[in-house]
């Protein structure tokens, strides 16, 4: 049996796959077509998010039996197409929880105090105090749009910093919300006029792409700061560059694009002075590679013994 390992995927995944008596083959990210062709001869592959797991690439699969990524999202992989075709989609829920919470308010923090901008003026020979002027968020509202693992552990690390936490999640227990000394709204309206600071933690799908639009960015305070380490298009990139540009919003801090890696092609790209993109780091730590890699590997071993995995996204 051989299982493949594109995106870059930690050594951790191959060794635990290859201490399994199963051969490991590791390969730098392929293009659909080359996939098409790759996938017939494995029983299982271990992705990333840019390997892009479509209808296409699994009709082509001919003993596949598991698609592991090693993060959360599965947007990148058509999980209706593969249940259909018998195989389990697994990932791993926790692995990147505090990477991408940690990388959400390093964000937010480099936004507030202009840090990515004074770095590049002084690294151009200047010494421009009073052009980089910030802001504290400390007694500042944070919107947290989207309260699961990683959406709570920004608010968690917020609320240390002194920032008061204002909820959107119609699957968040409001009691428990509430407890933990946040407020919890039913409508991203009423929420959205009330921040100062704003970052989305949902998984994207039909029901999130364009959640925050232009008419919900012009609701907001004038002169709010945004974040997006979840996915792209679930705050609109065309709206979100008009108001950088007409300064309304006062500064944005993008970790994920719709059309990644064609990062020149983004409505965001060049907008503004006060944005902030980075390519898709939010899971890039030493730490969090191991954990997902580990996570994952230790399925597609599972299934292809026998068994059934331990964090299935599909039920077989
Ligand atoms: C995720 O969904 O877990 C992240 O996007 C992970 C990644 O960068 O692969």
């Amino acid at each position: 049996m051989k299982v493949l390992i594109v995106d870059n995927v930690s050594d951790v995944a191959a060794q635990i796959v290859n201490a399994a008596g199963i051969e490991a083959v590791v390969m730098k990210t392929p293009s659909s077509d080359e996939l098409c062709e790759l996938i017939k001869d494995f029983d299982g592959i271990i992705v990333r998010n840019s390997t892009k797991m479509t209808k296409e690439v699994l009709d082509c699969a001919k003993n596949l039996k598991i698609i592991a990524r090693a993060g959360v999202g599965v947007d990148n992989i058509d999980v209706v197409s593969a249940t259909e075709k018998g195989v389990w989609v697994v990932n791993s829920p926790n692995g990147n929880t505090e990477a991408t919470a940690e990388h959400t308010i390093g964000m937010l923090l480099a936004l507030a105090r202009k840090i990515p901008q004074a770095y590049e003026s002084v690294n151009a020979g200047k010494f421009e105090r009073s052009k980089f002027l910030g802001c504290e968020l400390c007694g500042k509202t944070l919107a947290v749009i989207g309260f699961g693992k990683i959406g709570s552990r920004v608010a968690e690390i917020a609320k240390v910093l002194g920032m008061e936490i204002l909820v959107y999640d119609p699957f968040a227990d409001k009691a428990k919300v509430e407890a933990l000394g946040y407020k919890k709204y039913d409508t991203v309206e009423e929420l959205l006029p009330l921040c100062d600071c704003l970052t989305v933690h949902v998984p994207k799908n039909k029901d999130t792409v364009d959640l925050i639009k232009e008419d919900n960015i012009y609701n907001m305070k004038k002169g709010a700061l945004i974040v997006n380490c979840a996915r792209g298009g679930i705050i609109n990139e065309c709206a979100l560059a008009k108001a950088l540009a007409d300064g309304y919003i006062a500064g944005a801090a993008i970790d994920v694009f719709v059309d990644e890696p064609n990062i020149t092609e983004c409505p965001l790209y060049k907008a503004s002075e006060n944005l902030i993109m980075v390519p898709h780091l939010g899971a890039s730590t030493i730490e969090a590679q191991v954990k997902v890699a580990k996570d994952v590997a230790e399925q597609a071993v599972e299934v292809l013994q026998g068994g059934k995995p331990k964090t299935p996204v599909n039920k077989i």
